[in-house]
């Protein structure tokens, strides 16, 4: 009997160890995307709309700017883009991103889900 107990317990803390370590990376850049009011400009689904341009890019892609350059879609540029979003204006949109109160990982993360796609 004993042993069964142990053993159910083991099975409970692999659950929820599991379970929080997917939170981790998943669930926690697309909550940090959604509570930071990304989405309310960006779309839910990355897919953009009236306040802000899609962001379904892919890693290698080219991005054209108000001032007639282009840009690379990488991990530097999309860093950028979130923590100094007046630097690099999308051509065709103004500068109206707020810069979002993010602690560093919080901006790692959201760069990986960035660059993942929708
Ligand atoms: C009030 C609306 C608004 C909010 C909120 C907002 N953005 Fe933006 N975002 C914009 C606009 C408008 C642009 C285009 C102008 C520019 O480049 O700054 C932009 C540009 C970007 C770009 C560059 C896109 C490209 O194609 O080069 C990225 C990346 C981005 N936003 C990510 C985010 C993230 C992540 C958040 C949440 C922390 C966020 N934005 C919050 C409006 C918004």
């Amino acid at each position: 009997m004993r042993t069964v107990r142990l053993f159910g317990a083991f099975v409970l803390a692999a659950v929820v160890l599991g379970v929080s370590a997917c939170g981790a990376d998943g669930e926690g850049a697309a909550g940090i995307y959604r509570t930071n009011g990304c989405s309310a400009c960006h779309g839910a689904d990355l897919g953009g709309g009236a306040l802000g341009p899609a962001l379904t890019w892919s890693e290698g892609d080219t991005v054209e700017l108000a001032d007639g350059s282009t840009a690379t879609i990488d991990a530097d540029y999309v860093e950028r883009a979130i923590v100094d979003p007046s630097a690099e204006i999308v051509a065709g949109w103004e500068d109206t991103m707020p810069v979002a109160s993010l602690s560093a990982s919080e901006v790692d993360l959201l760069v990986d889900y960035l660059l993942a796609g929708p």
